[in-house]
């Protein structure tokens, strides 16, 4: 399996502090059946500062030592993008690592705010798509406007936004509502990928099989492969073996 959204690397946000917890969440990821993370890092505006480069030499250390250790994890890059104004800069300045492709066009994991949908975020989604980027909503499912109502993400399915929900909500493990949530997005069939948004072993671990096995209840078995397997491969590029 391919988790397309993980918070792995030491120290660069608000995941492993240093390099052993780092190790000890690519041996379990491994262990659950993970044989590719892309490394997601926050770029978040006043809190993690992070960019193209630095996550790109992080995650390329990151192998290095994966290697050096024995453990057969492969790291992708690309960064979890904090909706802000300054996204646009960020893109003309090419700081943005991107998941990979999709139809042709550049894919941004783009994260709303916990509490809401902010007032103009379509209009940002409007313009990543003008410049030939499509957005993937991370965890919709846990966003507290689109857990009251649907009709919140309605503007954004429109405009063609992949979605990915976390692996964990659908088995249940973010509670009753986001689990609710997570099973009608799937139900109507709006789901692109799920993946883990691991940062630790406790609350939020590298883990895709619960959820598969959750959301093959809801879509069937085929298509519970193609959510961790087969469309992730073809945004990243890699082969789906
Ligand atoms: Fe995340």
């Amino acid at each position: 399996m391919i988790d397309l959204h993980c918070h792995i690397l030491p120290g660069i946000d608000d995941g492993p502090e240093d390099l052993a917890s780092s190790l000890q969440l690519a041996r379990h990821a491994v262990a659950s059946g993970i044989r590719v993370s892309v490394v997601t890092p926050h770029m978040h505006s006043g809190r993690y500062e992070n960019q193209a480069s630095n996550i790109r030499s992080a995650a390329q250390q990151f192998q290095r030592t994966l290697d050096a250790e024995g453990i057969a994890l492969q790291i992708l890059c690309a960064a979890e993008v904090r909706l802000d104004h300054e996204i646009l800069s960020w893109v003309a300045d090419g700081h943005v690592p991107f998941l990979g492709e999709w139809q042709g066009e550049r894919v941004m994991l783009l994260e709303f705010p916990h509490s809401h949908v902010p007032v103009g975020a379509d209009k940002l989604v409007e313009w990543l798509l003008k410049q030939g980027i499509r957005p993937m909503i991370a965890h919709p499912e846990r966003n507290k406007d689109i857990m009251r109502s649907i009709d919140k993400l309605l503007p954004f399915i429109r405009l063609g936004c992949l979605l990915q929900l976390t692996a964990g909500a659908v088995a249940g493990a973010f509670g009753e509502g986001a689990r609710a949530r997570a099973v009608d997005l799937l139900g109507k069939g709006w789901v692109t990928v799920l993946a883990s948004d691991a940062h630790n072993l406790e609350a939020r671990p590298p883990e895709l099989e619960p959820g598969r096995i959750a959301a093959a209840a809801i879509v069937g078995e085929d298509e519970s492969w193609n959510l961790v397997r087969h469309r992730p491969a073809r945004i990243t590029g890699l082969k789906a073996d």
